[in-house]
């Protein structure tokens, strides 16, 4: 324990490009600049200068669940009762309040926030800790963050059950701001609310991103991969479909119901500030909730990664008792492991409570798999070695299809479906490269080059999208690394479809999501190609 431990402080520390000193030094100055200058009843945007986390105490202890620990039930945010929103700010209001009396202690308002920032290429100090985003990672060690959180919440009011909620955006009705829990973003008397939100009653997210057709391709991706990500040797730093649409999309409508990619706004539209509105957590808690209901969907061999690499890599975090904890993604991989489930949305009927007292049933199994290995490519799409960068314009790459290549992509489409021989066509985007202090949306087409920002992703010819959200607020890329991510698109139902076509058009459509053309766009690529995979 102790060694790995030791390992990833180490890891941690030469990643980010600093000294324990530094370390120290930076986490004062963070101290210092906050005590006595927020108050928690005028929350603007929180933009950072230090993410540091607090010093740990000593070395990291083990994380062990607490056995027979009461069972948190996490309802929508749509269907909390007045008393339980009361008590959601009653614990907001004790982790605001603690960041006032105790600035140094790591469990408070502002610490809390600061973790976020510091897993996600950090603050305008340009010091970060191991990326999170944009990898296989992004699914666990969130689910590891809200769980610390509502323990911590939850401890600060003395109540073992309390449970956060989440924002189920995709529920019907629901792709709306939940002003009812977490307030206007003026009223200052509210530790739920947060000055920086900008959508209003009458905003609703695209469906593009959180309608029927976007939630069947999320919870119908077929591997690990394409849902969750992957940073396995096949498919280093990818995004997954659930982080790269409905996730991004959220966060940039939440502070810009207009969704200027290319102009975050803090806080929730840009990454580092994000997590210091409280809403963050019950965004993240229904991201968290998908990954269960995709891996519950009945009948797939929906599974998560059985690679060592992952199931044994950890995460550092306070817990209620400000001990330093280490917990791996293999004590995570159900939420039941860790004490909470999630009350299905009631939608229009009366809720029902969740069983939340009833003895947990046997213990879960937890279904895991290998990531599946990618053909050589069997179509290369990219012109020459050069990046490519886009204007707000769509443009396109074609490619000459031999007889060949086209028989090997129909075959797989058609194979798509024999059980045993199951085989899907993945599109791969390369080398995606952004300012981090900029977002970018996407959305690729195959055989329509007449598609524009305009064009519904509803369209047979969508492939998929690239969404990804700014690390940092602008002004601060000069501090950081560009970000760089691949994406790789489940295109297996339009090679299907190819006929006797004689060649294959990539499309790439800059847009916002709701239907307009970007003014700008800050992106560039490396290479295109299409693949199969077993
Ligand atoms: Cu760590 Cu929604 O981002």
């Amino acid at each position: 324990m102790t060694d790995q431990s030791d390992n990833k402080n180490t890891n941690i520390t030469m990643r980010a490009g600093i000294r324990r000193r530094d370390l120290m030094a930076a986490s004062l100055a963070g101290a210092v600049a906050l005590a006595g200058t927020r108050a928690w009843a005028q929350l603007g945007p929180t933009v950072p200068d230090h993410c540091v986390p607090p010093i740990p105490p000593g070395q990291p202890v083990a994380f062990t669940p607490v056995a027979n620990a009461p069972l948190r039930a996490r309802k929508s945010a749509f269907e909390l009762s007045d008393p339980e929103i009361d008590k959601l700010k009653s614990a907001y209001a004790a982790l605001r309040n603690l960041a006032q009396q105790s600035p140094d202690d790591p469990r408070n308002w502002f610490h809390q926030g600061q973790v976020h920032c510091w897993y996600c290429s950090g603050a305008l100090d340009g010091l970060w800790g191991t990326e999170i985003h944009g990898s296989w990672w992004f699914l666990p060690w969130h689910r590891a963050y809200l769980f610390f959180h509502e323990q911590v919440l939850g401890s600060l009011i003395n109540d073992p059950t309390f449970a956060l909620p989440y924002w189920d955006w995709d529920t019907p009705g629901r792709d709306v701001f939940p002003f009812k829990t977490y307030g206007q973003p003026n009223d200052a008397s509210n530790p739920l609310s947060d000055k920086s939100r900008a959508a209003g009653p009458n905003d609703r997210i695209p469906s593009q991103f959180v309608g029927d057709g976007m939630m069947q391709r999320v919870l119908g991706a077929a591997t690990f991969t394409d849902f969750g990500g992957s940073s396995d040797q096949a498919a280093q730093n990818q995004m997954g479909i659930l982080e790269g649409g409905p996730h991004g999309a959220v966060h940039v409508w939440t502070t810009d119901p207009k969704l200027d990619w290319n102009n975050p706004k803090p806080d929730m539209g840009v990454l580092a500030s994000a997590a210091f509105d409280p809403v963050f957590f019950a965004h993240h808690a229904n991201i968290d909730r998908i990954w269960d209901k995709w891996i519950k969907v009945p009948q797939s061999q929906h599974a998560n990664p059985n690679s060592q690499a992952w199931l044994n890599q950890g995460f550092f975090f306070y817990d209620q008792a400000k001990n330093w904890n280490y917990i791996t993604n293999s004590q995570m991989l159900e939420p039941e492991l860790l004490s909470y489930r999630y009350q299905p949305p009631q939608q229009q009927q009366p809720a029902t409570p969740v069983a939340a007292a009833a003895p947990p049933g046997p213990r879960p199994q937890v279904r895991l798999a290998q990531a599946p290995q990618l053909s050589a490519p069997v179509v290369d799409l990219s012109q020459g070695g050069a990046a490519k960068t886009l204007t707000p314009d769509p443009s396109s790459v074609r490619a000459a299809l031999p007889q060949e290549s086209r028989q090997r992509l129909n075959a797989a489409g058609t194979m798509a479906a024999t059980p045993g021989k199951e085989q899907h066509v993945i599109l791969r985007i390369e080398g995606v490269e952004i300012p981090s202090d900029r977002g970018a949306l996407v959305n690729v087409f195959v055989n329509k080059p007449d598609a524009t920002a305009a064009t519904s992703t509803e369209d047979p010819a969508f492939a998929g999208t690239i969404a990804v959200v700014a690390n940092q607020a602008p002004g601060a890329a000069g501090h950081a690394h560009p970000v760089v991510r691949n994406f790789g698109f489940d295109i297996t139902r339009i090679a299907a479809q190819l006929g006797n076509a004689s060649d294959i058009t990539v499309t790439l459509v800059p847009a916002t999501g709701a239907g307009e053309k970007p003014s700008a766009v800050n992106l560039r690529y490396n290479r295109i190609y299409i693949a199969t995979r077993q």
